[in-house]
């Protein structure tokens, strides 16, 4: 029998994104039953929500052909989890109020099941201290509050407050009910990101990593109990779990000092940052004018953070690093795997269409040191980050 699920919708525009969730829930083997609010139903359709869910809409507290006999408390108790998508800020005061004049408020004080709230809102209303306030008040009591995106927004503008994924809410959805706490205990160091390495004041090598891969590897690691250090170079992702503890570094030589400080107390360490192999020799003091007609930069090896880590791995250790070829993809892996003495060795092949840099989606395959390979289908970025780890998990001691 799948998992049972309440999806409770409020009226912001968001609502369209909630059908995909819908979907995604029912395609993942979940029952879904939904609730929304009045105003919930100027944005989507009762038609459109019970063709997608396969259930009637629950919205009326006092309808007279009702299925079941209180339904807000039979619902409560049917639900393994409360999900409110979009939730705006007028029904998260409501929420964190008490305040039951509606199908949906009324659930969620019956529910003593998790829930999980997903404001979608304008930024100005969703960084109001009196909306802040309330989410706080949510949190304290419980509530997974699924922060929002930056982003653009339908009201023109653009800021925090654009409602989460619906793929990023089921995960974490998911992720929560699975019960997977099997990194407790575990510290997790992770590199993401580029690294700049700097040629003058004003100008910098660097590369396409968006650090998306990183990111979603420490959020999936906390999710089964870990502690992580995120060591990132720049990078526009956020971390949003309070068990990521997130250094931001610059260069190659920055990122190495930070992982060298911290890797005796690790358990397993993922090394996806693209760092640069190469830095400038020398950083000119002044912006370099263009007063040559030809201009070389001397540039140097940079530390290798994973064959140095590598080098003095403890019994124990898990180390696990990254391949991105264009050419000999599998040759060149296994033998990174080998010379830097990793564990795994995790190849992303910039050939295949929608993986690698600056894409939501990965493809990879894991090479493991006993010979093992495990091959991954075009996923989401946030879906590969589960495969590594739960890959990585055979081999954790
Ligand atoms: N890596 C590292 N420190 C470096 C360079 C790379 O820790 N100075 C790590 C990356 O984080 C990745 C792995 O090494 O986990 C492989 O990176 P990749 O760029 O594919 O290979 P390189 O070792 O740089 O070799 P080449 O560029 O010659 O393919």
């Amino acid at each position: 029998m799948g998992k049972h699920v309440v999806i409770g919708i409020s009226g912001g525009i968001a609502a369209y994104k909630t059908m995909y969730l819908i979907r995604l829930f029912k395609k993942n083997g979940w029952e879904v039953r939904v609730t929304a609010t009045q105003n919930a139903l100027q944005f989507v359709t009762p038609l459109t929500i019970e063709t997608l869910s396969q259930s009637k809409l629950y919205t009326d507290m006092f309808d007279v052909n009702r299925a079941m006999e209180v339904e807000h408390i039979a619902l409560a108790e049917w639900a393994d989890a409360l999900v409110v998508a979009p939730a705006t800020a007028n029904i998260i005061g409501k929420f964190a109020h008490g305040i039951a004049d509606d199908a949906l408020s009324t659930l969620f004080l019956a529910v003593k099941k998790p829930v999980f709230i997903a404001p979608a809102m304008n930024s100005n209303m969703f960084e109001n201290t009196v909306v802040q306030q309330n989410i706080g008040l949510l949190r304290e009591r419980g509530c997974h509050i699924l922060l929002p995106n930056e982003g653009f927004l339908a009201c023109g503008t653009t800021g925090s407050g654009r409602m989460q994924e619906p793929e990023e809410i089921f995960e974490q959805v998911d992720e929560e009910l699975s019960n997977d706490h099997s990194l407790q205990g575990k510290n997790v160091l992770i590199t993401a990101g580029p690294t700049y390495e700097p040629i003058d004041p004003v100008r910098f090598i660097g590369n396409h990593s968006s650090g998306l891969m990183g990111f979603c590897l420490a959020e999936a690691a906390t999710r089964k109990g870990a502690m992580v250090t995120l060591v990132t170079g720049p990078s526009n992702c956020a971390a949003r779990h309070p068990n990521i503890r997130r250094v931001d570094v610059k260069t190659a030589e920055e990122m190495y000092q930070q992982c060298m400080q911290c890797v005796d107390e690790q358990d397993i360490i993922i090394m996806s940052a693209a760092v640069a192999d190469y830095t400038p020799a020398h950083v000119a003091p002044e912006k370099i004018k263009k007063d040559f007609a030809q201009l070389s930069v001397e540039l140097v090896k940079t530390k290798d953070i994973l064959a140095s880590v590598g080098k003095i791995k403890r019994e124990g250790q898990l180390l696990i690093g990254f391949a991105l070829e264009t050419e000999n993809e599998v040759e060149n892996a296994k033998k990174k795997l080998h010379n830097k003495n990793a564990d795994l060795i995790v190849l992303n092949s910039l050939r295949t269409a929608g993986a690698g840099f600056r894409t939501a989606t990965n493809q990879v395959t894991i090479f493991a040191r006993d010979g093992r390979e495990f091959a991954s289908e075009l996923k989401s970025k946030r879906e590969i980050a589960e495969e590594i780890l739960q890959t990585a998990k055979i081999y954790i001691q």
